[in-house]
């Protein structure tokens, strides 16, 4: 039985932000919302967040069936935010006791610390740094046993020169935290109740602590500032790009790609400099990312090749398509296998069949495309009226000539061809040949106007 105490109560003020710390992101998502999806996968069954500073927001971002809200409203110490929370813990739970503002915790650390708790013992994680100044000092006896934290604002100067530091990620009977929790005293340098006492309280009543440390010290860092939160999200998509990489991705440069939200790849998918995925994105086999692409909640087919500078939002794409350089394709664009979408083309709402080319310079909005359609270059669909949107239907084989505005609502038949230059509000029947433009006079013994 597992609860998990997310202390999230703390102000963030060298963020400089009016948005609550622990909603920053690293990664697209929010820091606290790292953390609650690790102790899902940990096994929480109960998430406690310890709320204080911006509690509204955070509570209205993180609401979830499995988590409660505790409020904190005075930030008296970290023993003082798990008290808030003791009412809430169930009798015989193991308690995890993270923090918001620290998001890459590995599961599987956290698993190993769990697996230390029991009625005799606690866990506890640590980590060694080169410099712990300002940290919680881990204090060891002579049967390298561990006796004590002491906060750096308390300790003499031979417990300063201790490197082993408290990351305050901790584990422990919840019985254990009902008996000790009561007995904290703010008689220290910070006068707060400090969570860390309890390791003194254990040692006490012969709990022994169970030490784990993280495989990187990333694993355990806070967010403060802005520059710690840079440096968390290069950490992050170094590990993502990593990833992609020993799943069979080629990325042309590991440092010049930014996930954020869940990527999947096929199999010889290439990825080329400086492209951003957001949300879900799933690549087929053998797709190709062009330099500087934006992706966002998308799905590309395989051997589709998507060219530089291009951006696509909550798009679809069969197979062999061919898209780009610097086209937008928007929500709702659903391609069939072999389109090819050209420069300087936006699409909308437009499902596209197989085999049809947009080749430049086209807006194609709230529209159905047959197969082996050729759109031609500057054609719009004109599809709102400034109050309401139309759609525009071209059947297979259609033929657009370039420059054409199709008013919707409008119909194009199958094998029909539009001269270039058209105005069409009318439909057009199958294999028709529509002309809507002025008539070309050439007018003889015209003369320039001459400056006078
Ligand atoms: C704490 C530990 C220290 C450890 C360090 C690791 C204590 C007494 N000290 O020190 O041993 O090395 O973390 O970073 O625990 N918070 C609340 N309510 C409060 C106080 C804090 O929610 O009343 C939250 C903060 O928002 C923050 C976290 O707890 O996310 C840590 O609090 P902070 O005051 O930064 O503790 P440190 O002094 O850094
Ligand atoms: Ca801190």
């Amino acid at each position: 039985m597992l609860d998990i105490l997310v202390l999230a109560a703390g102000k963030g003020t060298r963020m400089r932000s009016d948005l609550p710390k622990v909603l920053h992101p690293v990664g697209g998502k929010a820091l606290v919302q790292h953390v609650a999806d690790t102790a899902r996968a940990v096994g929480g069954e109960q998430i406690l967040i310890i709320v204080g500073h911006g509690a509204e927001k955070v509570q209205e971002k993180m609401a979830a069936p499995d988590v409660k809200f505790v409020l904190q409203a005075e930030q008296l110490g970290t023993g003082h935010a798990v008290q808030q929370a003791l009412p809430q813990l169930r009798n015989d739970a193991t308690v995890l006791i993270l923090y918001g503002d620290v998001p890459l915790t590995r599961a599987e650390t956290l698993q190993k610390l769990i697996a230390g708790v029991n009625d005799k013992q606690m866990g506890l994680l640590t980590v060694d740094l080169p410099d712990p100044t300002g940290y919680g000092r881990i204090v060891r006896d002579e049967k390298n046993a561990v006796v004590a934290i002491v906060e750096h604002k308390d300790a003499d100067d031979e417990q300063k020169k201790i490197r082993e530091i408290n990351t305050g990620i901790m584990a422990v009977k919840a019985a254990h935290l009902q008996k000790w929790l009561p007995q904290l005293k703010n008689n220290n340098a910070q006068g707060e109740y400090y969570l860390t006492d309890i390791i003194a309280m254990a040692k006490a009543d012969n709990i022994a602590i169970h030490v784990e440390q993280p495989n990187a010290v990333e694993e355990v860092e806070g967010i403060n500032n802005r520059q710690q939160q840079a440096a968390l999200e290069r950490f992050y998509q170094k590990q993502k790009a990593n990833e992609l990489m020993v799943a069979g991705v080629t990325l042309l440069d590991p440092s010049r790609i930014d996930v954020r939200g869940n990527l999947s790849a096929g199999r010889d998918v290439v990825i080329d400099v400086n492209c951003v995925f957001e949300g879900d994105v799933v690549l087929g086999d053998g797709v190709i990312i062009e330099p500087n692409c934006v992706i966002i909640n998308s799905k590309i087919g395989n051997n589709t090749r998507i060219k530089a500078y291009s951006h696509i939002e909550e798009a679809v794409m069969a197979a062999d398509c061919d898209i780009g350089p610097y086209a937008r394709l928007r929500p709702g664009t659903d391609l069939a296998d072999e389109v090819k979408i050209g420069n300087f083309v936006e699409t909308k709402k437009a499902v596209i069949a197989k085999g049809s080319k947009v080749n430049h310079l086209s807006y194609v909005g709230d529209a159905k495309v047959g197969s082996k359609v050729n759109v031609g270059a500057g054609t719009i669909t004109c599809n709102y009226d400034g109050v309401n949107k139309f759609k525009t239907e071209i059947g297979d084989n259609a033929f657009i000539g370039s420059n054409s505005a199709l008013i919707a609502p409008v119909k194009i038949g199958a094998g029909a061809t539009v001269g270039a230059g058209s105005v069409i509000t009318r439909d057009v029947e199958d294999a028709e040949l529509a002309v809507g433009r002025g008539k070309q006079r050439n007018i003889q013994g015209w003369e320039r106007p001459k400056k006078h």
